[in-house]
């Protein structure tokens, strides 16, 4: 008799997209590092390749201090012309690979290393999967100075925007700015939304990643890693 296996864990479903991500690194190249719990198990798996790749560009300071500690040598984003791939969660995902990125603050910083990238991998477990992007509380980098402002343009998109905390004072992001927090919003074009809020005077970056949309996702799910391309 065979004794029925316990699904994966959220946990054990990231493991396995981390693991999965190594095949779209190029040896002898430089990857382009995420940010997030699921991309710390691909920087603990790219650990394996480490002498077969130049190194990283990374997207946020606690990927490079990782990446670091490894031993993988990480670049200045000025430095490095294009890359072949970038790997990176996110906090929801729909079927056309248009995601919201931005729940661990760096979705800056990811923008500008997904913009090098000649290809974005995204690595989610299944939870992230949605039919329209909004759920969850989109991340908006703001100048401070400009929160308020930007905070009744989306309360009057039907939006109620928040300052991120932490330990009782706004949180800071590796760019000295804000986060704004929007909830209650239904993206349904997500290539509009993303350009219309770009243009707001103070904001620094929405966390819509539809014009640095995902190529290909690998998901972690009961049966194991699904890949979608798109
Ligand atoms: C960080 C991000 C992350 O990719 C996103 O929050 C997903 O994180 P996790 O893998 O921990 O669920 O956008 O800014």
């Amino acid at each position: 008799m065979t004794t029925p296996q316990a699904p994966l864990s959220q946990d054990e479903l990231k493991t396995l997209v981390g693991q999965a991500a190594l095949q779209y690194v190029v040896p002898g190249e430089i990857v382009g590092v995420g940010t997030g719990s699921t991309v710390n198990k691909f920087i603990d798996a790219l650990a394996s390749m480490k002498d077969q790749i130049k190194g990283a560009v990374s997207s946020s300071v606690a990927s490079t201090e990782r990446l670091k500690a490894l031993g993988i040598t990480v670049f200045d984003a000025n430095t490095v012309e294009s890359l072949s791939v970038y790997i990176d969660g996110a906090d929801e995902i729909d079927g056309k690979g248009f995601m919201v990125k931005g729940g661990g603050a760096a979705l800056t910083r990811e923008k500008i290393v997904a913009a090098q990238a000649k290809q974005f991998v995204c690595i989610v477990d299944e939870s992230k999967l949605v039919e329209a992007l909004g759920n969850f509380p989109l991340p908006v980098e703001v100048i401070p100075m400009a929160a308020a402002q930007i905070a009744r343009k989306f309360a009057a998109m039907g939006g109620t925007a928040t300052i991120r905390m932490k330990d009782g004072q706004p949180l800071v992001t590796d760019n000295g700015q804000h986060i704004l927090d929007v909830r209650g919003l239904r993206i349904t074009d997500p290539l509009a939304f993303e350009s219309e809020v770009n243009q707001w005077p103070g904001v620094v970056t929405v966390g819509v990643f539809a014009h640095q949309k995902a190529s290909v996702c690998l998901m972690g799910t009961a049966a194991g890693v699904k890949t979608f391309t798109y």
